[in-house]
């Protein structure tokens, strides 16, 4: 299939199958913003909890946390945000269309009417979100929408060592929303104004960081792998040292084979003691740590794996998009990990006949106490495995009129479409051994 293809068919089955909308559509649309449906809103929030269980629930070396999404003007003063956090902006002085100067092609020709030499000087572009907090509009109310959730991790540092009795080489992880005012957003989910990052920010002694950014580097690649993407598709790609962030001495991205090509994902940087450091100059607050066993005090390093879950979310539906030929028909499957799939079970009774429904609801009853199922009667069953394929549903439980006699229901696998009979009474340790 064509990468342009894919693209468009992604893009049409989210909108078919409530995976992801245009938002305020029905105004016309606003500015690459997107709402999530029914089962995208599944979808996301299973990427997320994969990823907070791989990086919280898992690991006695990492915490959560939850900070604040309007944050002060010292936060990104601190940060360097104010400063460096920019793009350079280009005008086409010919279509009055704005451009990166940075991602152009050609930086001399106006991709959208092609007119050469036709730029405005660059100016610097500052992406964050300037807002005012609270009714009065002096200087004092100015507040910032965060751009990344990171330095909610760094101004927290001093609270979360104090009352969690971690000591480095250990983490502080959190998962929100972060608005970046992007010069040109596009490619669906790929890059808008609002999305949400999972964002880790690891604290390790000075001479530690290297070897923890390689371990970083390894694990986050491989996180991708066992959730279900396809290993030829994603790889690390070291940066060169002209596209380095402010902060890093060193970065390196996992990158997904998009349809435009290999993009990035999610980004593991070394930090240095940079965020620490400026947040203790600014605060004036001692941002540091007194290690007992060497009787010295010292700034940690940070080593931050910092991922996107819509665009992530976005790359998992692209890699398990499939179309093969049954029966002379095509099926459209999502091959999806279990635990990135909207619903794990659908139960179908064969007919909306009301004797099929009681069995039918306990089974669903019972199923959805320990996964999240879907319950559908209507339609031919061979049209609703369809649908369930569509959105990626592994498993569907099949209630017919023989299950009033032999109390047992079919099973259909996903992917390889073969059914299995099971009694009732085992089905749930049937999914226990397969949804793990
Ligand atoms: N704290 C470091 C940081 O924010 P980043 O590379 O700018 O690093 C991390 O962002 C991840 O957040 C990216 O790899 C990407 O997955 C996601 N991301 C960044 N900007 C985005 C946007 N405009 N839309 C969707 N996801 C975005």
């Amino acid at each position: 299939m064509a990468s342009s293809e894919l693209f468009d068919k992604i893009v049409n089955l989210s909108k078919r199958r409530g995976i992801v909308f245009p938002s305020a559509e029905i105004y016309g649309g606003f500015r690459s913003t997107y709402d999530y449906g029914p089962v995208g809103v599944l979808m996301l929030r299973n990427v997320k909890d994969a990823w907070w269980r791989s990086m919280v629930q898992l690991r006695p070396d990492v915490v959560g946390l939850d900070a604040s999404i309007l944050s002060p003007p010292a936060i990104w003063e601190a940060s360097g945000h104010l400063a460096n956090f920019t793009d350079p902006l280009v005008d086409c002085k010919s279509c009055g269309s704005r451009h990166r100067l940075d991602k152009l092609e050609d930086p001399n020709t106006c991709p959208t009417c092609g007119a050469t030499g036709e730029f405005t000087e660059p100016r610097q572009f500052n992406l964050m979100f300037k807002t005012q907090a609270g009714p009065v509009e002096d200087s004092g109310a100015i507040a910032y929408l965060r751009p990344e959730t990171a330095q909610g991790m760094f101004i927290n540092f001093a609270n979360v060592l104090n009352t969690s009795r971690k000591k480095p080489p250990f983490g502080i992880a959190q998962i929100g929303k972060s608005f970046r005012n992007e010069i040109t957003p596009g490619n669906f989910v790929f890059r808008t104004r609002e999305f949400e990052q999972m964002e880790m920010e690891f604290f390790v002694p000075p001479a530690e960081a290297d070897e923890w950014y390689d371990y970083w580097c390894n694990e986050r690649l491989q996180w991708y792998i066992d959730h279900g993407m396809t290993a030829e598709k994603v790889r690390l790609r070291a940066h060169e040292s002209d596209e380095l962030s402010h902060y890093s001495s060193g970065t390196s991205d996992v990158e997904f084979e998009f349809p435009w090509g290999w993009d990035e994902l999610e980004g593991i940087a070394n930090r240095g003691d940079y965020d620490l450091t400026q947040h203790a100059k600014h605060s004036g607050e001692k941002l540091d740590f007194f290690d007992q066993a060497s009787n010295s005090r010292y700034t940690p390093h940070v080593i931050e794996p910092a991922a996107g879950a819509t665009r992530t979310m976005m790359a998992f539906l692209m890699d398990a998009y499939h179309e093969e030929t049954v029966n002379d028909e095509t099926r459209t499957v999502l091959r999806l990990h279990h635990r990135i799939a909207a619903y794990k079970i659908a139960v179908l009774p064969l007919s909306k006949k009301p004797e099929l429904a009681g069995p039918s609801k306990e089974i669903f009853d019972g199923l959805s106490q320990r996964w999240m199922c879907d319950y559908d009667q209507t339609q031919a069953i061979g049209k609703r495995y369809r649908r369930q394929d569509e959105i990626g549903t592994p498993y569907c439980v099949t209630v017919d009129f023989d299950t009033l006699d032999d109390q047992a229901v079919t099973i259909r696998d996903r992917d390889t479409m073969e059914q299995v009979r099971i009694p009732i009474a085992d089905v749930e340790q049937w999914f226990a051994e397969r949804l793990v």
